[in-house]
């Protein structure tokens, strides 16, 4: 009490880093304000004019001086600019055992949805000293997902996917905040991440009523009729979905695409966007019939939908069951 807190507190892998980073600009910029002011108060009582018709003498060049004040802030900016760097590769990559969770951005708050199926709102529940990457869209405007205490920040933008990463290194409650102005309540776009003990996190995860995402996922696809022309075993008017996440698309106009995220997500809400060869681009769009948390639904949907060896006719039209953890993707 009483302390006034200059920095945020800090709790996750990149705070420290972020911070040491921070230390050296500020010692850079503090060493060079002093001498630079030193030097200005020196040299004006040093050269004052001390009589009227005082006429200063004619400067010529100094080679070394020029050379010494241009390598020197050179090396300084490259020592900057290859630790930022560094920094900014590991924040871009999340790592492979990471937790997946997905965020959707909206004036004004967070939905948040976990692979297990536990959704929460301006709250996100996560374990100590896992990696957790987040997968995150706009519903409206540009939003950014900041987490002082982490040091992460990263924007949400309307019609694409951006993902962060963060692992927490303390138990408790650290703010969320939203750090793109985004009209009225932006202010009020807040909210609060917990750190949790593992085994705490295991029972709060389990403490969900829905399904699976892939599970809700399945539900939709089934509510909203995909699968008449999606069939699994490739008889339908539209291509399969087996096996189709991380694989590489024939298109109708040449060239190939990745199945990732954004292109599912390309496909359920501008379908003619980019047509698989072979097909006609007869599907209507979903723009507006299917939310952002349930495109994400059915994208994982989607990834769970695995070849299954001497089992071609299930899959499209059965909901992921139990056995696809999403974790072991
Ligand atoms: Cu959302 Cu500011």
């Amino acid at each position: 009490m009483g302390k006034l807190p200059l920095f945020p507190d800090q709790a996750s892998t990149f705070a420290p880093e972020v911070d040491h980073l921070l230390y050296f600009l500020l010692a850079v910029g503090v060493f060079f304000t002093v001498v630079i002011f030193a030097a200005i108060f020196y040299f004006a009582i040093r050269y004052r004019r001390r009589s009227e018709q005082e006429l200063p003498n004619p400067v010529h060049g100094s080679m070394t001086l020029e050379i010494l004040w241009s390598v020197i802030p050179f090396g300084l900016t490259m020592v900057m600019f290859a630790w930022g760097a560094a920094i900014f590769f590991r924040e871009s990559r999340p790592p492979d055992d990471a937790i997946p969770i997905y965020v959707v951005g909206k004036q004004w708050m967070w939905k948040l949805q976990h692979m297990e199926g536990r959704r929460e709102i301006n709250e996100l529940h996560i374990p100590l000293g896992r990696a957790v990457k987040l997968t995150m869209t706009s519903e409206d405007v540009i939003h950014s997902f900041y987490v002082p205490d982490f040091r992460t920040k990263q924007d949400v933008v309307p019609g694409r996917y951006s993902t962060t990463w963060f692992k927490p290194t303390r138990t408790g409650k650290f703010h969320l905040f939203c750090a793109e102005y985004c009209g009225t309540r932006h202010s009020g776009m807040i909210g609060w991440v917990y750190v949790m003990e593992p085994q705490d996190y295991q029972k709060w995860l389990s403490g969900s009523g829905t399904g699976s995402l892939a599970e809700e996922g399945g539900k939709l696809f089934e509510s909203l009729a995909c699968a008449n022309c999606h069939k699994a075993d490739g008889s339908g008017r539209c291509p399969s979905l087996v096996g189709l996440f991380g694989r590489n698309v024939q298109l109708a106009g040449g060239g190939t695409v990745r199945a990732d995220e954004s292109y599912i997500r390309e496909s359920i809400l501008q379908p003619a966007a980019k047509i698989v060869a072979g097909y006609q681009p007869l599907m209507p769009t979903f723009q507006g019939l299917v939310t952002e948390e349930g495109v994400v639904q059915l994208i994982e949907y989607v990834k769970s939908l695995e070849e299954k060896p001497g089992a071609g006719s299930t899959g499209a039209n059965t909901p992921a069951g139990a056995g696809s953890n999403p974790q072991n993707r």
